[in-house]
C-alpha cells in the first residue's frame, strides 16, 4: 500500500558508524482505543526499527538495495500491539549497501556518506482521530554498540556499550546529540514489490576441530549465507573473532576467493550474558574460524542464521539418483544464497552484484523453485530505471554501481552485451511463462523494447551483432583461469543468436499486449537478423566456431531450418560424445545444451552429459562434496586446491540453470501456456533412472508427477492436476492425451525418446 509521507529524512548531527535514532511518543488521549498503528520506515543505509525495544518486524537488511538514485523502497509494519501510552520509537542504522563497500574497487559510499532514516508512525483511534509521528528535528541520535559494519568486511560489536536504556521512556541519553534534515527527493519513495529479507533457518555446526596451524574451525555442513549467532558470558573486554569462508584449503580456512572482503566479525564481551548477532553484515560461508572464545567451543555454542528474501518454495524435484538429488539441492541453496534482496552473482567476495547475465540464465529455474514473481519484478523496475538513464543500455549489473567505479584499463567500456543485457527481455519472459501475469509483462515491456532498439543500433551493416565487447560464453571450461572470455564460441555468433531470441520474445510480447506496430517492426528486425545469421554463420547446418554452445543456441533459439536442425543436432551430439560427455559450455550455452540434445533426438547424450562425474561436469562438484553450485566448473581442482583464477566463487547459480531441463524433462512439468493453465507433462526417462518425482505450486494450484519404470521397461506415470488446469500428457511411444484436474495414472512401454 502506498503511504503519503510527511516525514523528513533525518541524520545524526554527529557522524557515527551505526547511529541510533529515537523519539519518545505519548499517545493522544480522549479518542478511545487505538484501532490501527502503522510504522512506515526506510533509510539511507539499513534500518532496524523498534517500538519500546521490541523489533517492529522480523525483517533484516531493510530497505535492501535498489537503484537509490531513483528509487528508495519503504516498509510498513503493524505495531499496534507494541504501543504503550508512552512509547519509544527506535531506529538502529547500519551502512548496508548505501554507505558500505560495493564492488572490487575497495571504495564505499557510492550513494552517499551520511546514514539517515525516514519514518512515520501513524496511529488511528476509535473516534477517527489520527496521530502522526514523523521523523523530524525533535528526534535524538546516539551511538550504538556497533563500532564498525560493512556487508563485505563484517561487524564489530562491543557489548560493553550496549544498553536497553535508549529504548525506555525518560532515558537520560547522555552523550546523545540532535539530528538534522537531509535533503532528498520524495518522489523516489515506493513500497516494495518483492518480499523483504528475513531470517530463514538456523543451521548448527556439524564439527569443530583444531587446524594444523592451531586455529579453531567450525563446519556447518552447508555453504550458506547469513551470520553466526551466540549467547555467552565471559570476562568483560574479551574479544572473540569470527572469520568466514566457503571452503578449506591446505586444511585451513580458504579465504583467498573472498578477495578483499574481510568477512570477519569481532565481538567484545560485557561481562554479563551477551547475545551477539551481527545483523549489519552477511557472509557466504560453510566454515568459520573462531578465536578468543573463552573456554571450550562446542557444537551447541553457536549457530548459523540463514537469511534471504522471504520467498515461497514452489517447486521440488527428486529422482532415483542421489548425486542428481544433491546437485538439485545445491541449485536450491545457490538460489537461497544469492536472492538476498538482489539476484547476485555470488554472496561472499567483494562483488555480490546484480550481474544481469547470471539471472538471464537462471530465471526459468528460479521461477520453478520459488515464487520469485515479486522478487524479480522488483529488480526489473531497477533495471528499467538504470536503462532509462543510460539510453536503453542495460548495464552489466543492476543496481549499477560500476558506473561509479574507476575500472581497470582492460575493463570494457559498458554497452549492451549479449546474455547480460538480454536479461531485460529474458527475465520478464521467464516470469510470464511461470506466472502468466500480464500486468507484470506490461510493466516490463518498455525495458524489453528499449533494449531491443539499443542493440539494433549496435548491429554491423551485415545485420550481425559482431561489434563491441562481449562477455561471450563466459567461463567456458576451456578458457584459461585468468581469461574467462576466451570461449570456443564465436562472440558474434553467440551475441547474434541471443539478440534473435530477444527479438522473438519482444515480438511475442508486443503481440500479446496488442501492440501491432511494435510487433511488425521488431518482426522485421528479427527476420533481418536471422537472414544475416544464416548467410554468415550457417553452412548446411554447421555453425561458425563449431562448438556445443553455438549448436545449443541456434537449435533452441530457432535460427535454423528443419533440415539444418537435424545436421546441427547430430553435430552437437557428436561433439558431446567426442568430449567424453564432459561439459564444454559456459554461461551462455549451459542452460540450453541438454534441451538442444533432447529436442534433436539425443536424449541419451543429454543424460550422459548430466550424469558425467569427471571434471568439468555438473556432478564433479558433487563428487568433491559441494553443497552449492560453483562459479567455475572447477572452482576446486581435483587435488582439493582452489582454482588459481582470481574469480573463484563456490556459490554462483548460473551453471545451475540445467535444473530447468531436469524439471521439464526428467520431472516432466512444463508450462504449455503461460501460468500453467495448460501443463505439458512429458517426462522422458533415461540415464538409468528408475523413478523421478516433481511438484510445482503453480498459479493454478499443485501439479505433481511421479514416474517409475519396472524391470520389463514398463513406465508408470502418476500425474496430479489442479482445478482450472488441463494437462497434455505425452509419454514415449503413446498417443498424447489431454486430462483435466485430478489424479491420473498412465502407463507406457518405454521406447526411445521421440523427436519433438
Ligand atoms: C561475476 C559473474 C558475472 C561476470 C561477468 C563476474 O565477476 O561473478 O558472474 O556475470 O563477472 O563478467
Amino acid at each position: 500500500m502506498t503511504h503519503v509521507w510527511s516525514a523528513d529524512l533525518i541524520a545524526s548531527d554527529e557522524e557515527l558508524p551505526a547511529p541510533l535514532l529515537r523519539k519518545e511518543v505519548s499517545l493522544d488521549t480522549g479518542h478511545g482505543r487505538v484501532v490501527r498503528a502503522m510504522l512506515h520506515v526506510t533509510a539511507h543505509g539499513i534500518v532496524e526499527p523498534t517500538v519500546n525495544g521490541n523489533p517492529a518486524s522480523d525483517e533484516v537488511l531493510t530497505p535492501g538495495w535498489s537503484s537509490y538514485e531513483w528509487r528508495l523502497r519503504y516498509r510498513s509494519y503493524d505495531v499496534a500491539d507494541l504501543l504503550e501510552p508512552t512509547s519509544v520509537i527506535g531506529l538502529a542504522l547500519g551502512n548496508g549497501w548505501f554507505r558500505g563497500r560495493l564492488g572490487w574497487s575497495g571504495l564505499n559510499g557510492f550513494y552517499g556518506t551520511e546514514l539517515a532514516a525516514l519514518a512515520e508512525l501513524e496511529v488511528d483511534f476509535e473516534d477517527g482521530h489520527r496521530q502522526l509521528v514523523p521523523t523530524d528535528t525533535s528526534w535524538r541520535a546516539g551511538p550504538s554498540s556497533t563500532l564498525d559494519n560493512d556487508l563485505y568486511d563484517g561487524q564489530t560489536i562491543d557489548a560493553r556499550l550496549e544498553s536497553a536504556d535508549w529504548t525506555l521512556p525518560g532515558a537520560s541519553l547522555e552523550g546523545w546529540t540532535g539530528v538534522h534534515v537531509v535533503e532528498h527527493d520524495p518522489s523516489r519513495l515506493e513500497p516494495y514489490i518483492g518480499p523483504p529479507v528475513t531470517r530463514q533457518q538456523v543451521v548448527r555446526p556439524v564439527k569443530i576441530w583444531t587446524s594444523p596451524s592451531g586455529a579453531t574451525l567450525v563446519d556447518f555442513g552447508q555453504n550458506l549465507v547469513g551470520w553466526l549467532r551466540f549467547t555467552l558470558q565471559g570476562e568483560a573486554g574479551t574479544v572473540i573473532t569470527m572469520r568466514h569462508a566457503e571452503v578449506l584449503e591446505h586444511e585451513e580456512l580458504g579465504t583467498r576467493p573472498l578477495r578483499t572482503a574481510k568477512a570477519t566479525d569481532h565481538f567484545v564481551l560485557s561481562g554479563g550474558v551477551d547475545v551477539f548477532e551481527p545483523t549489519k553484515t552477511f557472509h557466504g560461508f560453510r566454515y568459520a574460524e573462531v578465536s578468543g572464545w573463552p573456554g571450550e567451543l562446542s557444537t551447541s555454542s553457536l549457530e548459523a542464521v540463514v537469511v534471504h528474501s522471504d520467498l515461497r518454495r514452489t517447486g521440488t524435484f527428486e529422482c532415483s539418483d542421489d548425486m542428481l538429488n544433491q546437485l538439485h539441492r545445491n541449485i536450491v541453496w545457490g538460489l537461497r544464497g544469492n536472492f538476498v534482496d538482489v539476484p547476485t552473482d555470488c554472496p561472499q567476495r567483494d562483488e555480490r552484484l546484480g550481474w544481469t547475465g547470471d539471472i538471464a540464465a537462471f530465471a526459468p529455474t528460479a521461477a520453478y523453485l520459488y515464487d520469485v514473481s515479486g522478487f524479480l519484478s522488483d529488480w526489473l523496475v531497477d533495471l528499467d530505471l538504470e536503462q532509462r538513464a543510460a539510453d536503453g543500455l542495460v548495464p552489466f549489473v543492476v543496481p549499477d554501481v560500476l558506473k561509479y567505479m574507476e575500472n581497470p584499463p582492460d575493463f570494457p567500456d559498458p554497452d549492451s552485451t549479449a546474455l547480460w543485457s538480454d536479461a531485460a527481455a529474458w527475465v520478464p519472459w521467464a516470469l510470464w511463462e511461470a506466472y502468466g501475469d500480464r500486468v507484470a509483462l506490461e510493466r516490463h515491456y518498455p525495458a524489453m523494447t528499449a533494449h531491443a532498439r539499443r542493440v539494433e543500433g549496435l548491429l554491423s551493416p551485415t545485420g550481425l551483432w559482431d561489434t563491441g565487447f562481449q562477455f561471450g560464453d563466459w567461463l567456458d571450461p576451456q578458457a584459461p583461469p585468468d581469461s574467462a572470455f576466451d570461449a570456443l564460441a564465436d562472440p558474434g555468433v553467440m551475441a547474434t543468436a541471443c539478440y534473435y531470441r530477444t527479438l522473438r520474445r519482444v515480438v511475442a510480447t508486443a503481440d500479446l499486449l496488442g501492440n501491432t506496430e511494435d510487433a511488425a517492426s521488431f518482426g522485421t528486425v528479427a527476420d533481418r537478423v536471422r537472414d544475416a545469421f544464416q548467410e554468415h554463420y550457417v553452412d548446411g547446418g554447421r555453425v561458425t566456431s563449431d562448438c556445443a554452445t553455438v549448436y545449443s543456441l541456434t537449435i533452441e533459439f530457432d535460427l535454423l531450418s528443419a533440415d539444418q536442425v537435424v545436421v546441427a543436432g547430430n553435430r552437437l551430439a557428436e561433439l558431446v560424445r567426442g568430449n567424453g560427455f564432459r561439459v564444454s559450455t559456459g554461461f551462455a550455452g549451459t542452460p540450453f545444451v541438454t534441451a538442444a540434445l533432447t529436442s534433436t533426438g539425443h536424449l541419451d547424450e543429454a543424460y550422459r552429459l548430466l550424469l558425467e562425474r569427471e571434471c568439468p561436469s555438473w556432478l564433479y562438484p558433487v563428487t568433491m562434496g559441494a553443497t552449492t553450485v560453483w562459479e567455475r566448473w572447477d572452482s576446486m581442482l581435483p587435488d582439493g586446491s582452489i582454482n588459481p583464477g582470481e574469480m573463484t566463487s563456490f556459490n554462483h547459480y548460473a551453471l545451475g540453470a540445467v535444473a530447468d531441463w531436469m524439471h521439464r524433462t526428467i520431472g516432466g512439468i512444463a508450462p504449455l501456456t503461460p501460468g500453467y493453465e495448460q501443463v505439458l507433462v512429458a517426462p522422458l526417462p533415461g540415464g538409468g533412472l528408475t523413478w523421478a518425482a516433481a511438484s510445482l505450486e503453480s498459479p493454478q494450484g499443485p501439479i505433481t508427477t511421479r514416474w517409475s519404470t519396472d524391470d520389463d521397461g514398463q513406465l508408470t506415470l502418476d500425474v496430479g492436476i489442479p482445478e482450472g488446469a488441463t494437462a497434455l500428457v505425452r509419454l514415449p511411444g503413446v498417443e498424447d492425451v489431454t486430462v483435466g484436474s485430478g489424479q491420473h495414472r498412465m502407463t507406457a512401454s518405454r521406447v526411445a525418446a521421440p523427436v519433438g
